[in-house]
């Protein structure tokens, strides 16, 4: 008997950002614009899964496990809206190597273990309004927040009475540069 949940690889924003975030999010965009998001489900999506079973979920956490990444940090220095899905963003720029190729390792290990692959080329952001189906007035200046990944994790989306929620379900470290990379 397996159930199966909605996951995926994700790296969380720390508190003190999900603060300065929504703290600009509500002096700079119009009330209409959009449904905020709430500050403990601000997060930057490395892989999505999609529906998969507590069993595929388990393979992958065990790979997740295995994976050794360096830490990183990555210049909030991007905004954007795409008015299809209704989403205005926070993104980068300059997306580090190192997050390029722990998205893409996760990305390949989810299709290789049947997670529906998705059809979208990765691009880093932090979803901060949705439902932002109409032309949204973007602030002209974006902040320049630096977010530190020391770790990821595997969160599963609940919809329940109305909200979503993301819950981490399990988290591993990234691994600090060596300062002497002789290699
Ligand atoms: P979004 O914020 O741009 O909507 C949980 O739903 C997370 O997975 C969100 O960050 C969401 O991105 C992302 N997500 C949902 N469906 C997805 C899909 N089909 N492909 C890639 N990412 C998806």
């Amino acid at each position: 008997m397996s159930e199966s949940r909605r996951l995926f690889f994700a790296l969380a924003l720390p508190p003190a950002l999900q603060k300065r975030v929504i703290r600009w999010r509500a002096e700079s965009f119009d009330p209409d614009a959009g449904r905020p998001i709430a500050a403990a489900n601000l997060h930057l999506t490395l892989a999505f899964l999609g529906e998969i079973s507590d069993f595929k979920a388990g393979v992958l956490g065990d790979i997740a496990g295995r994976i050794q990444s360096p830490s990183f940090s990555l210049l909030l220095d991007d905004l954007g809206h795409w008015p299809r899905p209704g989403v205005v963003w926070l993104g980068t720029r300059r997306a580090p190597n190192a997050l390029l190729q722990l998205a893409s390792l996760l990305r390949s290990h989810a299709a290789r273990n049947g997670c529906h692959p998705s059809t979208l080329p990765f691009h880093p952001h932090v979803s901060l309004l949705r439902g932002a189906t109409r032309p949204v007035a973007l602030p002209a200046a974006t902040p320049q927040w630096t977010l530190d990944a020391s770790e990821f994790g595997l969160y599963e989306s609940r919809y329940h009475q109305g909200r979503t929620r993301y819950q981490r379900l399990q988290s591993w470290p990234l691994v600090a540069p060596s300062s002497s990379s002789s290699d």
